[in-house]
């Protein structure tokens, strides 16, 4: 029997411990933490991201701002955007939501902003402390896709892991984290990418899989070990004029066939995707602690 990862439970599940730790932060004096995010340009699915960001925000108690400027902001700008967060005391940590204009260096403005207000865990010194076990501030999704293997009991050491795709934000980190020696973690990690040669031998041997490839439906049944852990980070839009949004979400796995073979499946929408906004929340809530708040 497939047990679903149901990441939107367990993130309102979190959001609440979240929102009574805010509570009583709040009740000793200390003003509500606060996470500010920066929005270039006019794309939809950045707009989409950094509107639930601030409904999550308000949703456990933190305030939240966001910073709206036209695709045209010049990189010198923006790096002064990112210096005046930086400096200022009410914020607590921010985010610059990705992809920048094609203009603007994005390695420039995420390590221009302070390791320490780095809520997206981008920062080469966050990544640098996350390898070696240091305490960090984490990138979000897989610090997400860490917290619900915990959540969900899974027993990870010594299993084998085999992560698809190695982007900055998802595959290289959830790689790392899955083999340093912790709990959950101590893996024996193998991280496929666009030169791996016949991926499906690696897939067919994992007990944890987790894909952020990018590619709709790239795993498929044949691909998957029986009674394998399977963790979908694909997020794509399909066009479907029965949802009022025009669309509907899929992800890199297909679901049906796969969901039939393994023993714990992320949903997608309602897995991941929940479980990110709610590390970025607990991100800023280690974030606001490390300054001793005045009312
Ligand atoms: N764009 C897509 N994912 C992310 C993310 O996790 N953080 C930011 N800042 N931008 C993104």
């Amino acid at each position: 029997m497939v047990t679903l990862l149901d990441g939107k439970e367990l993130a309102a599940k979190i959001k609440l411990e979240i929102a009574k730790e805010v509570a009583s932060m709040i009740n000793g004096g200390a003003r509500a933490p606060h996470l500010a995010a920066v929005l270039v340009g006019e794309d939809p699915a950045s707009q989409t991201y950094v509107a639930s960001k601030e409904k999550n925000s308000h949703a456990v108690g933190m305030l939240s701002s966001i910073y709206r400027y036209p695709d045209t902001i010049c990189e010198p700008e923006l790096l002064e955007v990112v210096d005046f967060l930086n400096n200022d005391d009410e914020i607590d940590g921010f985010i610059v939501q990705l992809p920048l204009p094609r203009h603007i260096d994005e390695q420039k403005v995420i390590e221009r902003i302070l390791p320490v207000k780095d809520i997206d865990g981008f920062h080469p010194v966050n990544l640098g402390r996350m390898m070696l076990g240091l305490p960090a501030l984490l990138p979000a999704t897989p610090m997400g896709i860490m917290t619900m293997l915990e959540r969900y009991d899974i027993d990870t050491a010594g299993k084998n892991c085999v992560v698809l795709g190695r982007s900055h934000i998802v595959g290289t980190p959830i790689s790392i984290l899955l083999s340093r020696k912790a709990t959950p973690g101590n893996c024996t990690v193998t991280l496929c990418h666009s030169f791996t040669k016949d991926i499906p031998k690696h897939t067919r041997e994992a007990d944890i899989l987790i894909i952020a490839m990018g590619r709709q439906h790239f795993v498929t049944g044949d691909m998957v070990k029986k009674d394998a852990v399977v963790i979908d980070v694909g997020m794509h839009r399909i066009p479907d004029e029965s949802k009022k949004s025009g669309f509907r979400l899929t992800g890199d796995v297909d679901f049906d066939k796969v969901s039939k073979k393994c023993s714990y499946i992320t949903p997608v929408p309602g897995g991941v995707g929940p479980m990110t906004i709610v590390s970025l929340l607990q991100n800023t809530l280690k974030a606001a602690k490390q300054y001793p708040q005045t009312p």
